[in-house]
């Protein structure tokens, strides 16, 4: 081992005096009570995210203690690190604001201290593409390991996995026919174990992608955080990381396009979440690859939609863990990936998938002969109303709407949305189509409000979905006929600020578009009568993030930290 390079002696810290740099770092190290011998093992650094505000990551220290294990076992010499760690639902205004702080966390952890690879512990919808972010551009070498999805819980008979069936519920709720007392017996029946939501959500999505992107070890997205495969895997990833390190295995030479492109094929195939599409955007852009939008649109056309987990089908995680995981579904794809790609193991994609599954529940993870939808979940819109793109999740949309030309009912932000959704004097109807303004990154951060609720009279009268419209996100776990990510944003004065009560706007899922039917003479008229943008926050890394935020074709990055080639 070169000590100048590697192990505890990597990045020395600076005196002026590198003889005292190294006798220092020792003198402190002693202090942890590990033999002299095993500080010159190759250092795995393990970034954990355990927090009591993320109780998705409540097993992490479990997980990391194997993890432990499988580094020690293979001849490294483990040492965690905390890093900021997101729990969805406990920042305000929403945890995408500081996916990209963490992301900053881990990179500048990762880069500056002593370690010669980094096993990153994650599970929560933005606390994977941050740690996937940071690690890209730190350039040492990594692996990843998710918390893995939580086991479903019951009420009255029926499962019950976060959040599909959070919304479901609220959303009868709202509709009058679940009660005050029933919905509090739901809410805590909902999410009753360590792990991250039990659907195809965001952070679903994201270990499956993880894994496909070669990142992850084979057959690890999958596995439940409370099953007892969810150690063995995070023990085989510490000592994956040993190996790792000694081959200097970056993640620029597992992460190519054909990865990337491997990584769209499965995000469609899963019907995966529409935010997956920013992270893998924001993670891929960090290496310098970029995603194009018509070749999702292609790739969607010819990639079947497979698996049959809410919110497009009816199972949960823990159903696609014992219907043979992400291998059963990257099987069915062979034919559609590049089989070439290289992985963090050292072998190829194809190498890893092997002989095959063995048994795979069908009624989870169909055949390409019987799939559950013939076209991909994702489509990308263009048009006059989102000259920058637009997303819709097809495959949780319904039908019957893909080809609408409604009426505009606005909302000007969240805080308008909020205050007149459920006025029973909005003027508002079932064909109507809903928009939101102003939910944007720059404008609020890019919530979760994408899902616009239906106003509550149209509710109360069986109306359960409406074509939705808005510059914000929406979760993983939610359906409906919403379209998402509108770009340019409100806040950067792009035609979505325009509309006004009453327009007429066109959506086609067949021809990719969404139009605003209004003439230029008048848009422009509105154009000028815009207020001058807000001058956002004045301090701190809410300000850096207004500044620097990119659009959610660009992944939401922060503009500087994305490489110019
Ligand atoms: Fe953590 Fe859904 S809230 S994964």
């Amino acid at each position: 081992m070169d000590e100048e390079e590697a192990g505890v002696y990597r990045g020395l810290t600076d005196y002026g005096d590198r003889e005292f740099s190294r006798y220092l770092r020792r003198t402190f190290l002693h202090a942890t009570g590990r033999s002299p011998e095993s500080l010159e093992r190759p250092v795995i650094g393990i970034a954990t995210s355990a927090s009591d505000f993320n109780p998705c990551h409540r097993a992490q220290p479990e997980l990391v203690e194997s993890v432990v294990r499988g580094v020690t076992a293979a001849g490294g010499l483990p040492m965690r690190f905390p890093t900021i760690s997101l729990g969805e639902g406990f920042l305000d205004p929403t945890a995408m604001m500081f996916r990209n702080l963490m992301a900053l966390d881990v990179e500048e952890m990762v880069r500056a201290q002593p370690m010669d690879a980094v096993v990153l512990v994650g599970g929560c919808d933005k606390t994977v593409p941050a740690q996937l972010m940071g690690a890209f551009s730190a350039s040492r070498p990594a692996i990843q390991l998710v918390a893995g999805p939580m086991s479903t819980g019951r009420h009255h008979g029926e499962r019950l996995g976060a959040c599909t069936d959070c919304r479901r519920f609220w959303a009868r709720y709202r509709g009058g026919d679940v009660d005050a007392a029933q919905i509090a017996e739901v809410e805590r029946n909902l999410a009753t174990t360590a792990g991250t939501c039990a659907v195809m959500g965001t952070a679903s999505t994201m270990a499956c992608l993880v894994e496909v992107l070669g990142m992850a070890l084979p057959g690890s997205a999958t596995a439940p955080a409370v099953h007892a495969d969810r150690l063995r895997i995070a023990e085989a990833t510490g000592a994956a990381a040993v190996e790792i390190a000694a081959a200097g295995r970056t993640p620029a030479q597992v992460v190519t396009p054909a990865s990337v492109r491997n990584a769209l094929r499965v995000l469609l195939a899963i019907g995966g979440s529409t935010n997956a599409l920013i992270h893998l955007t924001a993670a891929a852009g960090r290496l310098g690859i970029t995603i194009d939008p018509d070749e999702l649109n292609a790739l969607s056309a010819t990639t079947p939609v497979l698996v049959e987990l809410k919110p497009t089908g009816e199972h949960y995680m823990e159903d696609l863990h014992a219907s043979g995981g992400l291998p059963a579904v990257l099987h069915e794809l062979r034919d559609l990936l590049d089989l070439s790609a290289p992985t963090v193991t050292g072998e190829t994609l194809g190498e890893t998938l092997g002989a095959g599954p063995g048994w795979v529940d069908r009624s989870v993870v169909r055949t390409r002969a019987e799939p559950a939808r013939a076209t991909g979940g994702l489509v990308w819109l263009r048009g006059s109303l989102a000259p920058g793109g637009a997303l819709i999740k097809r495959s949780a949309a319904d039908p019957a709407l893909f080809e609408t030309t409604g009426r505009a009912v606005v909302f000007t932000s969240l805080a308008d949305l909020a205050a007149r959704v459920d006025d029973p004097d909005l003027d508002v109807e079932p064909s109507d189509v809903l928009v939101l303004q102003h939910a944007g990154p720059r404008g609020a951060g890019m919530p979760e409000a994408g899902y616009l609720p239906i106003p509550a009279k149209l509710a109360r009268a069986g109306v359960r979905d409406m074509v939705r419209i808005s510059d914000a996100r929406m979760s993983g776990t939610a359906y409906g006929t919403i379209v998402l990510h509108v770009t340019p944003e409100a806040a950067d004065g792009g035609p979505l600020a325009l509309v006004r009560n009453g327009d007429r706007i066109r959506l086609s899922v067949r021809d990719s578009r969404l139009d605003l039917l209004v003439d230029d003479a008048e848009l422009e008229r509105r154009r000028a009568a815009l207020p001058p943008p807000a001058a956002g926050p004045a301090t701190g890394y809410r300000r850096l993030f207004h500044q620097h935020v990119t659009g959610a074709d660009q992944g939401c990055d922060l503009d500087f930290c994305i490489p110019q080639r």
